[in-house]
């Protein structure tokens, strides 16, 4: 029976798609057999026919008779086992009836993801700020309600309805089952967290670039910026319900030592965790308890805590209060999501309360909320939009689509709110005393919101239901949505290692067509990184992600500290045949940092020079028994015929006396070569990694005339001997736009190889295609063809312009041991001014 029984495998269950189908054993489609059904096979019957032949023979062989039981006694199960429905970790038979069931929201027709996203503000209010004696009248007191479903003042009810009936639906689900589906329907969630300690940083990135900056360069109503004094004058900003406390980082990040932020959260499992800031410093940040200060419980409901934390802001800010505030409050409604608003209201309240006690006249304020249905949280978003000059309830794309998150943003707080300041303060007394308080005031939550988050439910529900669907668009709408708010540390971002290098072949030689810019290499094993943390604390990683540093293992190897070379790990052999030795070797193909001198924004030039004089100053030659490390041979493009003399072909120990393929380096050392790494030193079209301003069109061409190249600026059409700063391609743009020409079966680069594969490249394909295009450069030939009217430059230098783009200064090494990001630890501290 068990023969039968491993035929029903659901490979539904898998977690990877693309292994679903593969391995199913093929009962559905049986394969077309040329062979007539062979007499030990069971006759079959409609229900059986499904299966294929051999699964009928074998089912005939151990006994199988349609309708009939296995065993000697025909005692068996007569029915086929049905395929396994179970999903997630659900119990075994466990049909979630609520669930299967169809929601009827159509979810398909969601607009197509991008990156880009409009900010609508309510209108101008031209309503008066109330006084305190028209406040007072305004608190009504009623009975306690726990009741979502009659919620209908300020949304109809059908769509109220629709997205209850949405929440519902998950209500039975396994937050784990749930969890997986979310992550593959929604077309943002890989953004995560960048290099920050958490999603809610890159909430505050994405809304700080599309309110146009307005929290890290606020400006007045004018659009003057709201600190004036540069260089005095700091960026005061408070954090909220602000455990561990994302947000503040993201602003210090930005900001470093022009900001100073104050926070107060709940003490506890979630309070601030200072230690864990990776991006920013977290020096500029002070938490502030309440009453008892750093002792204080943190509860921002109690009304001596936004007290304290209001004296305390004053006191530091001169009595002048902050530039913005943020607010993020929320907890744990499990079990009881449908009635989030409700539970949350006081906090919302205190958060309100808390922006009206510490901002400055002018300065901002950024809050979450939730579902806005009730007269109580839409009279509070009025209230907001009295006293700020402009209110904006805005969802970012950060926040996932399928939940009640929204933010409150608000421009501009204006003079005279201390009598609505009062008044909460009045109502939140009120709460802590009854606890069970209704306001009624007017207002309505934006349609367009929740409609979106019905049309997300449905899709996440549909996707809970097909574990094989995911959504494609994840990883290109990270990587749009981190160029576009500017989180992105000039290319640290682990994405940018994360590249292979672009294939030589047929389709891609015009690469190469401005020969003189180009640099190659001979390869010998695959392209790393390598991380020296001092000593022989060495680590490498493939440039993969995710990034997973691995311990360079049983290697007899020093490298000092904060050390970060490209490199090969080549097996170099010396003497051939059964004499052969062979040792694991460092190849250094390029270097970002030495011992703490950062050098990626070096020309590739200099880069190598300096990766010499350190390589240089680190080796041992009296210690024979080390891991030798070298700086690979740098040849010009135009000159790669002299790579070719290098190559032989020789016997090596484990060839079984075939001779292989073989380059032998300056000395007598040889390795088994795996091609040429290409790389284009000059700034060119500039890679997916540059925006447009940062393009910087030069190519390098020859003057006959002079006998000297020179530097060529296709948009300018400017040229010059000496390399303009923005001609220098830094590491990142040599990397990322690197060329790889295997030389693999068919390929090939040595005399005595005869096997051809005319689809490859072969060496005098690209040394014919280079010799034509070096001639191109050669000012005085054909260059007019490929650059337009070129001149050779007439005054010898042009005014050194500020390069476009710098590289920080500063290296952060990240132990792969401690607190280790899954990010490069390069920090940009000129990020914001560039
Ligand atoms: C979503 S988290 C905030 C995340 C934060 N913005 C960040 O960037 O890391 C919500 C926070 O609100 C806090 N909180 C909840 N109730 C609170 C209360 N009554 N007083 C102060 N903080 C509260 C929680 O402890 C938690 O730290």
């Amino acid at each position: 029976m068990c023969a039968c029984v491993c035929f029903f495998v659901d490979s539904s269950q898998s977690e990877s798609p693309s292994d679903a189908e593969d391995h199913r054993p093929s009962f559905s489609r049986p394969p077309v057999s040329h062979n007539t059904q062979s007499s030990d096979a069971p006759q079959s019957s409609s229900r059986f026919s499904m299966y294929n032949i051999v699964s009928q023979k074998l089912m005939a062989k151990m006994g199988f008779k349609e309708g009939e039981g296995l065993g000697k006694f025909g005692q068996g199960r007569k029915d086929i086992v049905e395929a396994s429905t179970q999903r997630g970790r659900r119990g075994l038979g466990l049909s979630l009836q609520s669930f299967e069931g169809e929601l009827n929201v159509e979810w398909q027709d969601e607009p197509e993801p991008n990156a880009f996203e409009e900010v609508t503000w309510f209108p101008e209010c031209s309503t008066e700020i109330p006084d305190s004696d028209e406040l007072s009248d305004w608190m009504l007191i009623g009975e306690r309600k726990l009741k979502i479903e009659d919620e209908t003042e300020f949304c109809s009810e059908k769509l109220l309805h629709l997205l209850l009936s949405c929440k519902s639906v998950f209500d039975d689900l396994e937050g784990e089952e749930m969890r997986r589906a979310r992550t593959r329907s929604n077309p943002y969630e890989t953004i995560r967290g960048a290099f920050f300690l958490n999603r809610a940083a890159m909430k505050m990135a994405n809304m700080d670039h599309v309110f146009d900056y307005m929290f890290t360069n606020p400006k007045d109503s004018q659009g003057r910026p709201l600190i004036r004094d540069k260089e005095s004058e700091l960026l005061y900003f408070g954090d909220v319900c602000a455990g561990p406390g994302g947000f503040s980082e993201y602003i210090l990040w930005r900001k470093r030592w022009h900001a100073k932020g104050f926070g107060m959260t709940l003490k506890g499992a979630n309070d601030f965790k200072l230690e864990d800031f990776y991006a920013a410093p977290s020096e500029l940040f002070e938490p502030y308890y309440g009453e008892g200060g750093i002792d204080g419980d943190g509860d921002i409901m109690r009304p001596e805590n936004i007290t304290a934390f209001r004296n305390f802001v004053l006191e530091s800010t001169e009595k002048r209060g902050l530039h913005f505030l943020m607010a993020d409050g929320g907890f744990s409604v499990e079990g009881q999501e449908n009635l989030q608003e409700i539970l949350s209201k006081q906090l919302l309240l205190c958060q309100f309360l808390m922006a009206l006690s510490v901002v400055r006249t002018g300065g901002h304020f950024v809050c979450k909320t939730f579902d806005l249905f009730t007269p109580f949280s839409v009279g509070l978003i009025y209230l907001l939009y009295l006293c700020f000059e402009r209110v904006s309830l805005f969802k970012p794309l950060t926040s996932r689509p399928a939940n009640s998150e929204r933010y409150v943003v608000c421009r501009s707080l204006k003079p005279g709110s201390d009598a609505v300041r009062d008044y909460l303060f009045t109502v939140n007394l009120k709460l802590n005393h009854l606890r069970h308080s209704e306001r009624d005031v007017t207002d309505v939550v934006p349609l367009n919101c929740l409609e979106l988050q019905i049309k997300s439910l449905a899709k996440i529900h549909a996707y809970v239901r097909e574990t094989t669907l995911s959504e494609p668009r994840q990883a290109d709408i990270r990587k749009e949505c981190l160029r576009l708010w500017g989180v992105s540390r000039n290319g640290a971002d682990i994405d940018s290692f994360n590249c292979r290098p672009t294939a030589l072949s047929s389709s891609t030689l015009d690469k190469l067509q401005h020969v003189l810019d180009h640099r190659c290499i001979v390869g010998g094993g695959e392209q790393i990184f390598l991380l020296g943390l001092g000593k022989s604390q060495i680590y490498i990683w493939d440039g993969k992600a995710p990034l997973r540093w691995k311990k360079l293992e049983n290697w007899k190897l020093e490298l000092p500290r904060d050390t970060l070379l490209s490199v090969e790990i080549v097996q170099e052999l010396k003497g051939e045949g059964k004499a052969q030795r062979r040792i694991n070797a460092v190849h250094v193909l390029d270097a970002l940092v030495l011992n703490g001198t950062d050098v990626r924004d070096q020309h590739f030039n200099q880069r190598i020079q300096m990766a010499e004089k350190f390589v240089k100053a680190v080796s041992k030659p009296s210690r024979p028994d080390m891991n030798p490390i070298r700086v690979k041979e740098v040849y010009r493009l135009e000159e790669m015929d002299k790579i070719f003399v290098r190559l032989e072909m020789k016997v090596t120990k484990s060839s079984g006396g075939m001779p292989r393929l073989s380059y032998t380096g300056r000395d007598d050392r040889h390795f088994l070569p795996s091609g040429l790494h290409i790389i284009k030193t000059v700034s060119g079209e500039g890679g997916c990694l540059y925006s447009a301003e940062f393009e910087n069109p030069w190519t390098m061409a020859y003057s006959k005339t002079s006998n000297k190249k020179f530097f060529y600026n296709k948009q300018t059409k400017e040229s010059t001997y000496k390399m303009d700063p923005t001609a220098v391609a830094p590491f990142n743009e040599c990397y990322h736009e690197r060329l790889f020409w295997a030389w693999e079966e068919g390929v090939i680069v040595h005399d005595s190889q005869t096997r051809v594969d005319p689809k490859k490249l072969s060496k005098d394909h690209v040394l014919s295609f280079i010799r034509k295009h070096c001639q191109n450069s050669i000012w005085g030939f054909k260059c007019d063809c490929i650059f337009g009217n070129i001149r050779p430059p007439q005054i010898c230098s042009s005014p050194v312009k500020q390069a476009g783009r710098r590289w920080p200064n500063v290296y952060e090494v990240i132990s792969p041991t401690s607190s280790f990001k899954g990010e490069m630890g390069m920090c940009d501290s000129h990020f914001a001014s560039v």
